[in-house]
């Protein structure tokens, strides 16, 4: 049907009759010549029609933007260089002009740049666009370049099921109501987790998989409820053996992907570090601002706020140096301090350093009254604050303070310019293995349940769960989690503890997990493993903040389809074969629950 690409036309076929097919980009008419630029994957390339050519002419009578044509015709030198082109030296005078489709009542302009929301009705003329063909094809080299390390590496790829049962990662669970098992379900899986601990156990060794997961939880720019992780598992490693693979594989292939050179080896830091230091469990290294911690320093001063978290067991009192902050109007640091309540902290109290030595006479703050002239000195200088800058301060719990404070020190890193243009990866480490909820105060697993703890004892472990740390890593990458990945349980005696401090009956236990206790006790290797986060690479190697950018057809954050409409109803009789009833308020029942 054609000849050669459009975007591929360049002077080494000057004076040739290419065939091309494409949508119209552009249309000029200047003096009774029509210019066209004409579109396809590879680019444009100019198309002139004269009017003596009377047949093309009129074919292209009505045609405009997005129009699919057919054109035969003849390449010769253009008049006015495009550099940026590759077809910009040259231009295809139409000989015949073929209407493949027209196009009318377009949603939106290509060239314009339309709301999300039209965007993802119309999702096939969004991909239409240079630039979000750009961004699928880095995802598509992206996981050609990660399948063919791991092939070279003999990792073994094996699919797992997508009808299955639950997989706990944190999320709740994406259910398909069975026709054959009445009032049974299946789960759509969190994470392949479950099956390819079972393929370690199987014998396979080295297991890789580009796997679908499908979790029903709030989203956000970087979270979709179905989303593509790379996932990986090893039998007989250690985190190091795990962590040295990574970081070779994501070496080689974001240098081949998009020319990024990651220092070796990656640095690690605690969990407790990356939470003092950087106040997240996914630090952005690009931004040089640490939180300080100034409880010793304030202890005793007359700021009640300040000396009540200093003392309170699980209390933290920090500051974060804002450069040349002295400057910021009110109106600005009112800004900062309405985040506070996003965070559930108490406030943000600040302080302008515009004389280092001159001591309270130095200084402008609404607390320096509460602070005696050593207090303020040591503060100032623990916080290495020069002249211009000026101090943020939170105290409350320890929690809340860290995660405020280091929100504040990301928003402050944009704000100020601050983030260096680099590549900086990083391990976090020593999770603790549970965390407890808010409400209830029951333990919950802060990587998933299968995570092995650092002690080997069980005694040990049930003793002190709070204090437990985990064998879990995750993967952060200029501020964003990649990966995650642990050490797993490897005995069934641990992992029935684990479920037990989980607050999980035996019963449960046994119903939800029993082929897994099962597998463990039949000479189940030590084994570990990894998964990364596919959409989440993809998005930092295209430059975008949002993943939707790289997933052909995306969900909005209510986990609509707007192309399709999904999820939409069903037909009473298709809900019948199911053996379900929808409630009068529109939720669904299982027949023999009513
Ligand atoms: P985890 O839950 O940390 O681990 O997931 C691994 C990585 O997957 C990505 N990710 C997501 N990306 C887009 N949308 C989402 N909703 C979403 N949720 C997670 C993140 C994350 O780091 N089975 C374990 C892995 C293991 O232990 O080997 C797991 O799924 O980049
Ligand atoms: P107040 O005495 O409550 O008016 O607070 C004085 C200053 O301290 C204000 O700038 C408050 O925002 C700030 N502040 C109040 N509570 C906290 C807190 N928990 N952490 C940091 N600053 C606080």
């Amino acid at each position: 049907m054609r000849s050669h690409f459009c975007g591929r036309v360049d002077e080494t076929l000057n004076d040739h009759s290419v065939t091309l097919c494409g949508w119209v980009d552009a249309r000029r008419d200047h003096g009774g010549v029509v210019f066209l630029d004409l579109r396809d994957h590879e680019g444009v390339v100019q198309v002139v029609v004269e009017p003596d050519n009377a047949e093309a002419y009129m074919a292209l009578a009505g045609a405009s933007y997005e129009w699919c044509l057919r054109v035969v015709g003849r390449v010769r030198p253009r008049v006015s260089v495009n550099e940026r082109l590759r077809s910009g030296r040259v231009e295809v005078l139409a000989e015949r002009v073929e209407v493949l489709n027209e196009a009318r009542d377009l949603p939106f302009a290509l060239h314009e740049n339309p709301n999300e929301e039209v965007r993802l009705s119309y999702r096939y003329l969004d991909l239409r666009r240079p630039e979000m063909q750009r961004m699928l094809r880095i995802r598509g080299r992206l996981i050609r370049a990660l399948r063919h390390y791991l092939d070279a590496a003999e990792f073994q790829d094996i699919e797992t099921p997508i009808l299955t049962k639950a997989t706990p990662e944190g999320a709740r669970d994406y259910l398909l109501p069975s026709r054959t098992h009445p009032g049974a379900f299946y789960a759509l899986p969190q994470s392949p987790q479950l099956f390819k601990q079972l393929l370690m156990i199987a014998g396979f060794d080295r297991y890789y998989q580009v796997a679908r997961c499908f979790r029903d939880e709030d989203l956000r720019a970087d979270r979709q409820p179905e989303f593509t992780q790379l996932d990986m598992e090893f039998a007989f490693v250690e985190e190091r053996d795990v962590q040295g693979f990574v970081e070779a594989m994501l070496r080689q292939v974001l240098h081949e992907v998009g020319d990024i050179e990651l220092v070796d080896p990656f640095p690690c830091l605690s969990w407790i570090e990356a939470m003092r230091r950087y106040g997240s469990d996914k630090p952005d290294l690009r931004l040089d601002l640490e939180l300080v911690d100034i409880a010793e320093q304030v202890a005793d001063c007359e700021f009640k706020v300040f000396t009540e978290a200093a003392k309170a067991a699980n209390g933290r009192v920090v500051t974060l140096r804002a450069p040349g902050g002295a400057e910021f109007s009110r109106k600005q640091i009112d800004a900062y301090g309405a985040l506070a309540a996003q965070y559930g902290a108490r406030g943000l109290a600040w302080m302008k350093v515009k004389e280092r030595a001159a001591g309270h006479a130095g200084v402008q703050s609404p607390i320096a009254k509460f602070l005696s002239a050593e207090t303020l000195a040591a503060i100032v200088a623990i916080s290495g604050a020069q002249n211009g800058d000026l101090l943020f301060f939170g105290a409350g719990p320890w929690q809340v303070v860290s995660e405020f404070m280091g929100a504040l020190r990301l928003r402050l890193g944009r704000d100020l310019g601050l983030i260096k243009e680099a590549w900086r990866p990083l391990w976090v480490t020593d999770f603790p293995m549970f965390e407890r909820d808010r409400e209830t105060q029951r333990l919950m697993a802060l990587h998933h349940p299968f995570t092995a703890p650092k002690v080997d004892d069980i005694d040990q472990l049930k003793a002190d769960p709070d204090k437990a740390v985990s064998r879990g890593y995750d993967l952060v990458l200029n501020g964003i989690e990649i990966g995650g990945g642990s050490i797993r349980i490897h005995h069934a005696a641990m992992q029935s503890t684990v479920f037990d401090l989980l607050g999980i009956s035996k019963g449960e236990a046994q119903a939800k997990f029993g082929f897994l206790l099962a597998a463990l006790k039949h000479g189940a290797p030590p084994h570990g493993g990894i998964a990364f986060g596919l959409d989440r690479m993809a998005a930092l190697l295209a430059g975008t903040e949002s993943i939707r950018d790289v997933i052909a057809f995306p969900k909005t954050t209510s986990a609509q389809c707007l192309l399709t409409g999904a999820p939409s109803p069903v037909a009473p009789a298709q809900l019948h074969e199911l053996h379900m009833q929808l409630e009068a308020s529109g939720g669904a029942v299982a027949e023999d629950e009513l």
